[in-house]
């Protein structure tokens, strides 16, 4: 078996720095070099102070640290990495087209390729290619059509080892994966390039967790795994709004159904709505991809799962509305939470933005609070709508530092993020700062009823009538 000495990863991304950071960890034998185009992001991944990587992941820093400059480097000599490297991680983004053919639901590919031709034309000796970017099934024959084609005698075999990490607790995900997936070609060198991959996390996990499939079924299972955790949510979100309506509580209603074994309790949190890179991205993929062969029916039973949960952000927003009297024009409403989900300051396809577009076509004043995320990305989240212009979005939305400047004489706090610290809020002392009625909107259900209404808030929560 050929033995892997350097790895490269083009991508310094959410995905592809921490994933190298750990295998570096575990395999101090094996020079992993992770590079980027973006000159910015590698210089922060190399900053001397750890907490100005690009990335917040809790445990990150330390492997990090540990690692960094012994054999784990962050460059942007991409061709130099490509060269040297015995297997290759393709990890950039694969944002969902927003032009042309699959406008709106195909993933754009152009990143992707440019990564095959690169490595076309750099390498001089036989490389293991491996897609680590979500990507819609058989890429890996565009990625294979590309790099066997160029002549120079090189061999290349295309792996496909999707992640299945989730933001906050990547590094945990990745020491302590339920499983790896690696999928290539049947081929004896196939077969091979499958165990060269599976014994480098081997290092750190038990051989019965590392699953060996062919190509295009390791390709689809990450899209049908992020599918079907997204089905689970819009799902107990769609009996939300149905518990909203009769005296059912979802929380109880949730308890109920995870106790059945078949069922399990995990992904029944009723929510704001689902947000993150990945879910919809790859549902979107995946209603393409089922147009593509025509089968509309599976196309359109997938598509639902996305109505449902641009319904339930919609529908969030919609009943602060008509709580506060059927207007918010001028009035304050505070967010805790801008970020996804809690413990991560990425914000992509948050629920939060597009509660705060609702509220402001209505000329809501929004005020931010969120313990990772910057103001630069908040006003950068709701340029990208394009809803209105960039100087009415800082006109109307202000972000702060701390929870009490946004409660100061609001008319409303909205709970978008679940992060810890809003459990172990002064709520009596917030509750003088804001005009009354004072309301409470929690997305999040983090919040204890009683509590809140004993102290005088209207407290209203996802997925319980009044
Ligand atoms: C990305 C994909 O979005 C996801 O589908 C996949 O599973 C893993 O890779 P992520 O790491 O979160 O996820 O993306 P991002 O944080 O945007 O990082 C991608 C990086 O690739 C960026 O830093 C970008 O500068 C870099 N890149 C992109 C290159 O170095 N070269 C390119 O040609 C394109
Ligand atoms: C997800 C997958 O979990 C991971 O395996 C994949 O590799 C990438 O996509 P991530 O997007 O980081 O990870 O976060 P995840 O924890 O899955 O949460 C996604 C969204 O669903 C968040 O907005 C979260 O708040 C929401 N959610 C999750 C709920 O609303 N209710 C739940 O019960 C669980």
């Amino acid at each position: 078996m050929k033995e892997v000495k350097k790895i490269c990863c083009i991508g310094a991304g959410y995905v592809g720095g921490p994933t190298m950071s750990v295998i570096a960890n575990k395999c101090p034998e094996i020079q992993v070099t992770v590079v980027d185009i973006n000159e910015k992001r590698i210089a922060a991944w190399n900053d001397e102070d750890l907490d100005k990587l690009p990335v917040y992941e809790p445990g990150l820093k330390e492997v990090v640290a540990e690692s960094r400059n012994k054999n784990l480097f962050f460059s942007t000599e991409v061709d130099k990495a490509i060269d040297e490297a015995d297997m290759i991680f393709i990890s950039v983004n694969t944002p969902t087209k927003t032009y042309g053919k699959g406008k709106g639901e195909a993933a754009d590919l152009k990143y992707i390729e440019l990564c095959a031709r690169n490595i076309a034309r750099v390498a001089k000796d036989d490389k293991i290619v491996v897609e680590k970017s979500t990507l819609p099934v058989r890429t890996a024959q565009a990625i294979k059509d590309i790099l066997h084609n160029t002549g120079n005698g090189v061999k290349y075999e295309i792996l496909s080892n999707p992640e299945f990490l989730a933001e906050g607790t990547a590094i945990d995900d990745l020491l302590n994966a339920d499983r790896v997936l690696i999928g290539g070609d049947d081929t004896p060198s196939g077969k091979e390039a499958k165990n060269i991959l599976s014994s480098i996390y081997e290092h750190w996990l038990p051989k019965e967790r590392v699953l060996q499939t062919n190509l295009w079924s390791s390709e689809l299972s990450k899209l049908v795994a992020n599918a079907f955790l997204a089905q689970r949510i819009s799902s107990i979100n769609s009996i939300s709004a149905l518990c909203e309506k009769t005296d059912a509580n979802v929380a109880e209603v949730s308890r109920a159904i995870g106790k059945d074994s078949r069922i399990g309790p995990k992904f029944l949190n009723a929510s704001v709505g689902f947000g993150g890179s990945c879910f919809q991205k790859d549902i979107l993929n995946l209603v393409y991809i089922c147009k593509t062969y025509g089968l509309s029916e599976v196309a359109e039973y997938w598509d639902q799962v996305i109505k449902i949960n641009d319904y339930q952000k919609r529908r969030f927003a919609e009943n602060i509305i008509s709580t506060l009297y059927n207007t918010v024009s001028g009035k304050k409403i505070a967010f805790y939470g801008w970020a996804f989900k809690k413990d991560t300051n990425d914000t992509r396809e948050s629920a939060a933005i597009y509660v705060a577009d609702t509220l402001l076509e209505e000329q809501a004043e929004i005020v931010v609070y969120d313990p990772k995320v910057s103001a630069e990305q908040v006003y950068a989240d709701l340029d990208y709508l394009n809803t209105r212009s960039e100087a009415e979005n800082r006109r109307l939305v202000k972000v702060v530092n701390n929870p009490e400047e946004a409660a100061k004489e609001a008319h409303a706090i909205a709970i978008l993020t679940e992060w810890d610290e809003f459990k172990e809020l002064p709520w009596e002392s917030l509750y003088e700062m804001m005009l009354k009625p004072a309301f409470v909107f929690d997305g999040r259900r983090i919040l204890d009823k009683h509590y809140m209404k004993s102290i005088g808030f209207d407290y209203y929560r996802i997925g319980e009538g009044k």
